[in-house]
């Protein structure tokens, strides 16, 4: 009796552990399925990373776009929280790049023109008379070389993409490298890189447009914003060049502030931005830190942006106009999704006191950034 009582205990143990032991390996998948064909017969790659909490984020080839993230809500119901389309044709059409890598430039570049190095170049114009995320043709509208990844911080896929000398009028030969992973702590890790055999600038980003609520207006986000200063722009979304202040404007989110509060305020700013379309200047560039916090309050769902980078671009999404029927049918209205782009300052190339984003032959350009998803 004694006997069986022991190994009843033993086996407890066994089975106990067999349950208890954090299973790391098998829970955390990739996968990959055909998502479609571009016009030009390009086959397209969907790829599903799922971590052990039952996140899970899609992201394709094409444009290295993120299609979509599911996370928990603070009831543990999962629901998507990016913008995009349920099928390929989607993307295929004119959108705001939802969910793409943008590059080589992201943001602005006035009148699509700078000097480096004594010789000037010209870029695509198509912004207006300004050149907007990398011009025409842009690291969103190409098909990246995919490979699955799987390592000791979770699983993902790493695109490379080739950047021919004079693509889009920028010099030099880049390649460029994203990495999508997804960590068993519900982070989706970012990290770029990128080479050139002749001097170039480069400024890389992701264009995910957020809704933690997954439905309607993102104006009662609570936002938090790292930085104490920000760039004004004037009326074509170009810096001047000042490092304003935030404090006491509509531009302050140092402290957590529903993303609707100040939006429609007669600051200038928010008029030449239709709201929030600016840079924000970060305190801690180059180590990977806090930029940004927004916390839904109807489901409790909070988005953590950390980066290297000295710039975020917050967008309110308001060009969005209801004119694009994303997924499941839902029309996406002014301020249905909003962005957190962490970057270079727009328009540095322009701005000698701007922190550099000149890439020699030789260097590495590097940048990480981490969306974190949790509850509260
Ligand atoms: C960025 C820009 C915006 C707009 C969107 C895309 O966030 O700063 O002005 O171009 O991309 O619509």
């Amino acid at each position: 009796m004694r006997r069986n009582a022991r190994l009843v205990f033993m086996g407890c143990l066994t089975v106990g552990f067999l349950f208890c032991t954090p299973k790391k390996g098998p829970e955390m998948i990739v996968e990959k399925e055909p998502f479609g064909k571009t016009p030009q017969g390009d086959i397209i790659e969907l790829y599903t990373l799922t971590n052990s909490q039952r996140v899970q984020v899609k992201i394709m080839n094409y444009g290295g776009i993120v299609v979509s993230i599911r996370v928990p809500d603070r009831h543990g119901t999962l629901g998507d929280v990016v913008l995009g389309f349920d099928q390929l044709d989607g993307y295929m059409e004119e959108h705001p790049y939802f969910g793409a890598i943008i590059g080589r430039y992201a943001n602005r570049i006035a009148k699509g023109a700078f000097s480096l190095k004594g010789v000037d170049y010209t870029l695509a114009r198509n912004n207006g008379e300004n050149h907007l995320h990398g011009g025409i043709r842009g690291f969103d509208k190409v098909v990246w070389e995919a490979e699955e990844v799987r390592n000791d911080d979770g699983v993902g896929v790493r695109l490379t993409y080739t950047s021919r000398n004079g693509e889009e009028g920028y010099p030099g030969t880049l390649k460029a490298t994203v990495t999508y992973l997804l960590t068993p702590d519900n982070e989706l890790r970012i990290a770029y890189s990128a080479t050139t055999d002749k001097a170039t600038v480069v400024n890389m980003t992701n264009h995910s447009y957020f809704n933690l609520r997954g439905r309607g207006d993102i104006l009662r986000h609570e936002l938090m914003i790292t930085a104490h200063h920000f760039t004004p722009v004037d009326a074509g979304l170009i810096p001047t060049g000042e490092l304003r202040p935030v404090k006491g404007t509509p531009f302050d989110f140092t402290q957590p502030v529903a993303i609707g509060d100040r939006i429609d305020g007669d600051d200038q700013q928010l008029v030449f931005g239709l709201g929030y379309d600016h840079n924000w200047v970060l305190k801690d560039a180059g180590t990977l830190s806090l930029a940004a916090t927004a916390h839904e309050p109807e489901t409790g769902r909070v988005l953590e942006v950390w980066t290297t980078e000295p710039g975020l671009q917050f967008y309110s999404g308001n060009f969005l106009d209801g004119s694009i029927t994303g997924k499941g049918g839902w029309v996406y209205q002014k301020r249905h999704g909003f962005s957190l782009e962490a970057q270079h300052y727009p328009d540095s190339p322009n701005k000698p006191d701007f922190p550099s984003v000149v890439l020699e032959p030789g260097e590495t350009y590097t940048q990480t950034t981490v969306y974190k998803f949790l509850t509260r």
